[in-house]
């Protein structure tokens, strides 16, 4: 049993499946796991403080602004103190809340303060679910990272059947177990990933080069996704305009031979992700100054070292799992089938680049994960955030869970 002496702060929303509650408190506690509760005005009407604290054996916390508790523990101490929050129910009118980032009570301002993942677990009408407005919510706040389970098809408390009704307690007992079994593995193991992003330049004279089109963003957010999950991860990134945290270690560089250095510098990791756009190609000669208008007739090129192959096929310090890309514009499984082989790499991430708003320069992307027996998982138009989650996952159930994200 892997769901054991966690901390697990559960935010009780306004809605008829307030009550299911109460029984994934009591399924936690029987596990050994300590359980603090916040129940927001409207949970209020659906279930009682008495009865959850008789479960938790801990105080109910409601108001924000309580002096009694203030003291005892304040919003920031309650986030900091939880190894996941979970509202559960999630309303729709709490989703609206989130994804504005309203602080106007105590739940939203424990999770708005929160350094710890928040899994929502929405249940409503099935109209509430579709209507354009919780979609777009439910959007937003995955790409902020919140977690999500369900809510599933059935015949809901008002009689109507369809997508809406809540997971039950035992579900989210189960995605709590898989989520701490991973994190706890990727503790032990204290496993660590290089991910290469960005575009390299290879420069012609001190003022032109040959680079592409790379924004680096896929790659920083798989790194940070890995990182979210307790990887400790190196970002060589190439010449980017974007902001990064500081809780990754990144290595900046220009050329593709300065990434090939610091990408060899950085073995033995356990995860090589490849997202980098190397410039294939480099001028056979770099000119001191710059050169003359009138004096360039051509340029010769050379070919620059494939740096996801050359890891996936070197023996001595090949990572467990080597992902690499393959942007393509035209046959793009077959292309990136044969990338997978011709590099050795375990999975490969194909995308089409010759679609606009997608991939290249964008914060969308849509990609295909191909894994070596020829298995292909195709992720629809989402954000690179989105995506970076789903590719992090995949890596940690490709090495800790053996292929449970394609079966
Ligand atoms: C009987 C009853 C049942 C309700 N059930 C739900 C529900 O299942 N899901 C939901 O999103 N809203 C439901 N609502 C509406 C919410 O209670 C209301 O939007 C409330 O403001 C949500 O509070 P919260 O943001 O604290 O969760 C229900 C309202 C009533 C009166």
């Amino acid at each position: 049993m892997t769901l054991k002496n966690k901390k697990i702060l559960i935010i009780v929303g306004g809605g008829i499946a307030a009550y299911k509650s109460l029984d994934l408190i009591r399924i936690l506690k029987k596990n050994n796991n300590e359980v603090k509760t916040i129940l927001t005005k409207s949970g209020k009407e659906f279930v009682t403080p008495l009865s959850i604290n008789t479960l938790t054996k801990n105080k109910t916390f409601e108001d924000l602004f309580d002096k009694n508790t203030e003291a005892e523990i304040d919003h920031i101490s309650l986030s900091r103190w939880a190894d996941i929050i979970i509202v559960m129910p999630t309303t729709a009118n709490f989703m609206t809340k989130l994804s504005l980032g309203k602080a106007e009570d105590l739940a939203t301002t424990v999770i708005l303060a929160s350094n710890k993942d928040t899994l929502l677990v929405p249940a409503m009408n099935v109209r509430m679910w579709i209507h354009k407005a919780t979609q777009r919510n439910v959007r937003t706040l995955k790409d902020y990272g919140y977690l999500f389970v369900g809510p599933e098809k059935g015949e809901m408390a008002c009689g109507e059947y369809g997508e809406g009704k809540m997971s039950s307690p035992r579900q989210i007992f189960s995605y709590l177990e898989n989520y701490f079994r991973k994190r706890n593995t990727v503790k032990k193991r204290n496993l660590k990933a290089l991910v290469t992003a960005g575009p390299t330049r290879e420069y012609l004279d001190p003022v032109r080069f040959i680079s592409n089109d790379s924004s680096g963003k896929q790659g920083l957010e798989i790194a940070q996704a890995l990182h979210k999950m307790g990887v400790k991860t190196t970002l060589i990134m190439g010449p980017t305009n974007l902001n990064f945290t500081k809780e990754i270690k990144i290595k900046k560089v220009v050329t593709s031979e300065e990434m090939f250095n610091e990408v060899k510098k950085s073995l033995p990791v356990d995860i090589a992700v490849f997202a980098a756009a190397i410039t294939d190609f480099k001028p056979l000669k770099k000119s001191r100054n710059k050169i003359k208008k009138s004096s360039l007739k051509s340029i010769e090129l050379e070919k620059n070292k494939d740096i996801a192959e050359y890891i996936g096929k070197n023996n001595k310090h090949r990572p467990s799992l080597v992902v690499c890309f393959a942007a393509e514009t035209d046959n793009l499984n077959e292309n990136a089938i044969y990338k997978l082989r011709q590099k050795n790499c375990d999975l490969i991430i194909a995308n089409d680049v010759s679609k606009a708003g997608i991939g290249f320069n964008s914060d969308y992307n849509k990609v295909s994960i191909i894994d070596g027996k020829n298995r292909i998982k195709i992720l629809k138009k989402n954000k690179k955030s989105l995506i970076a989650n789903v590719i992090a996952e995949i890596i940690l159930d490709k090495l800790l869970v053996n292929d449970k994200s394609f079966n």
